[in-house]
């Protein structure tokens, strides 16, 4: 064999990574192998493979005899839309895609390129966990990536995508990065497996129901995005980074091409309905005064009173943090301060303008709440708001009540400009619990108590239920017509463009966790 073809039959036997067998059984099971996954998340043929050959030195357990090029794990670069992104893929076909200390060295060498670069890393995984044969080297090479997790935050974005197992320590790297991706019932993310789960707790449940992506999607809010297959979720990874910058030191990219149909200006006037206690979906509201079909909603399936999400305006990004009072009428409670807050804190650490819609008519009361931890919870959102600054633009619907008023954006703590429709109402509280408080003697006293009330509700309500006693202040900048609001915001964050602003130096805050 000459050199040439001892290099070809080389890329061949890497290609075929755990053999033809262990490739259908990937299939079988609905998963695309590896290889098949980078081209279909990168543009075509931009892929560029790093350590094709690189393989495992360990001795032990006859892993000497199992030495396989590329140790389980595909690395590299390529282009998403023509921008730079590193990748790593793990191939579940070698050794169940399980991490040896060559396998963590070739993911921490394009981390180490991204940061060096600038540009995103990507990490599609699916694996047994440490290589069980080697021991404490293949922990410390999960350490070494989380330490790269931890040290790239807020400087490059960070994907991961979970297409098969991710169990044991293993599920901490992906939780360090900015966005999960789970694929349904191929997918699951745990500490600790359902054998464990039995013999510690006696719980019977399966791997789906303790770690799949609809309980993450749910319950615990981990999974950001869920997709039905394969295909659908890397498509889905690669439209979601359009609108992220490459880092933490550039803008996101405009897209030239956007569309606004004009009809939504008249359909807008209509979604708030007449009585402020019926409900409506936000995100209609949201879709009347961005680019169409441009919302990509984050952690949809989570604490679904607040709504958060990327979007475009006139093809720029922005982040959109709105209350929403179709669940549980838009109360903030410890999972949505929890959900807003992160993403705030992604949108500032990649200068993307934040617009919030305020209909909000205070924190969730209750002894769950207060016990498990409202006030510090409730704290990361407004700390979020508070050390943003990115240009910030909030719009007051309808209810802005208490300390919720204060969290969502306030003028107080730092939104550059405040809009406020005619229906806005900007209160300690509601008209009817106001006057119960301090009219509460009065009240009492009445001959009719009833109508006293009704009376006390209506004088509080005069006052307070409209945005003029906050627009006479300057706490609202401006009150305007739902029709005028696209337009208002087009032109602030216009004027917005160039803010500059600077937090006191310090080594870093103590965000209340
Ligand atoms: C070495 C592994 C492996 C591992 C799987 N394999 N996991 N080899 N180390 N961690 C190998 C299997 O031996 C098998 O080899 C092949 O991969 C496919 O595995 P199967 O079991 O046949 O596949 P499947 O039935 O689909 O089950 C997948 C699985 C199971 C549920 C992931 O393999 C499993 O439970 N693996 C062990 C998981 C685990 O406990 N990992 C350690 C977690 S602790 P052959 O040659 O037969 O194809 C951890 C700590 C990280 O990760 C700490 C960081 C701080």
């Amino acid at each position: 064999m000459d050199k040439n073809q001892e290099l070809t039959k080389r890329r061949e036997e890497a290609k075929l990574g755990g053999g033809k067998l262990r490739i259908e059984k990937q299939h079988q099971q609905g998963k695309l192998t590896a290889s098949e996954r980078i081209t279909l998340l990168l543009d075509e043929d931009s892929f560029q493979e790093i350590g094709a050959f690189v393989e495992h030195r360990a001795a032990t357990f006859g892993l000497e005899n199992q030495r396989i090029p590329g140790d389980g794990v595909i690395t590299g670069f390529g282009t998403i839309h023509g921008r730079l992104v590193y990748v790593f893929s793990q191939d579940f076909t070698v050794l169940g895609g399980s991490l040896s200390e060559t396998h963590a060295a070739k993911i921490c060498r394009i981390m180490d390129l991204a940061m060096k670069n600038g540009a995103p890393f990507i990490g599609l995984n699916d694996s047994g966990g440490a290589r069980i044969q080697e021991g404490v080297v293949s922990l410390a090479g999960y350490a070494d990536i989380f330490f790269r997790n931890t040290r790239a935050s807020g400087v490059i974005p960070q994907i991961s995508v979970i297409m098969g197992p991710s169990a044991g320590g293993a599920v901490y790297s992906p939780a360090l990065t900015d966005f999960i991706f789970m694929v349904e019932e191929t997918s699951y993310m745990f500490v600790t497996g359902p054998n464990v789960v039995k013999t510690v707790t006696h719980e019977e449940v399966t791997s789906e129901d303790l770690g799949g992506a609809k309980t993450h999607a749910e319950k615990s809010g981990v999974n950001h995005f869920t997709a039905a297959n394969d295909v659908e979720c890397l498509k889905n990874v690669r439209d979601l980074i359009t609108y992220f910058p490459q880092n933490a030191y550039e803008l996101a990219p405009t897209t030239s091409v956007f569309k606004f149909s004009k009809s939504k200006l008249t359909k807008i006037e209509k979604i708030l309905p007449e009585n402020v206690s019926v409900p409506y979906d936000v995100r209609k509201l949201i879709d009347c005064i961005v680019d169409d079909t441009s919302f990509r909603e984050v952690q949809k399936d989570f604490a679904k009173n607040i709504v958060v999400g990327f979007s475009r305006l006139e093809g720029r990004t922005i982040g959109v943090v709105a209350n929403q009072p179709s669940a549980m009428a838009g109360v903030l409670d410890i999972d949505a301060s929890r959900k807003g807050a992160r993403f705030v804190r992604f949108c500032d650490s990649f200068n993307i303008p934040l617009l919030v819609f305020e209909d909000v008519p205070g924190f969730l009361p209750g002894t769950d709440q207060e016990w498990r931890g409202i006030i510090t919870h409730g704290a990361k959102l407004l700390y979020a708001f508070s050390e943003a600054t990115v240009p910030r633009i909030t719009v007051i619907t309808r209810k802005a009540y208490g300390g919720a008023y204060c969290v969502m954006n306030s003028k107080s703590i730092g939104a550059d400009l405040v809009f406020a429709w005619p229906s806005a109402e900007i209160a300690v509280m509601g008209a009817k619990g106001a006057a119960e408080i301090i009219f509460k003697r009065e009240i009492a006293e009445a001959a009719d108590s009833q109508a006293k009330l009704l009376e006390k509700e209506a004088e509080y309500g005069d006052l307070f239920a409209n945005p003029y006693r906050a627009a006479e202040r300057g706490i609202v900048d401006e009150v305007i017509f739902p029709a005028e609001t696209r337009n208002k915001l087009l032109i602030g964050f216009k004027m917005l463009e160039n803010k500059a602003e600077t937090l006191p130096k310090k080594k870093h805050g103590n965000i209340p966790l």
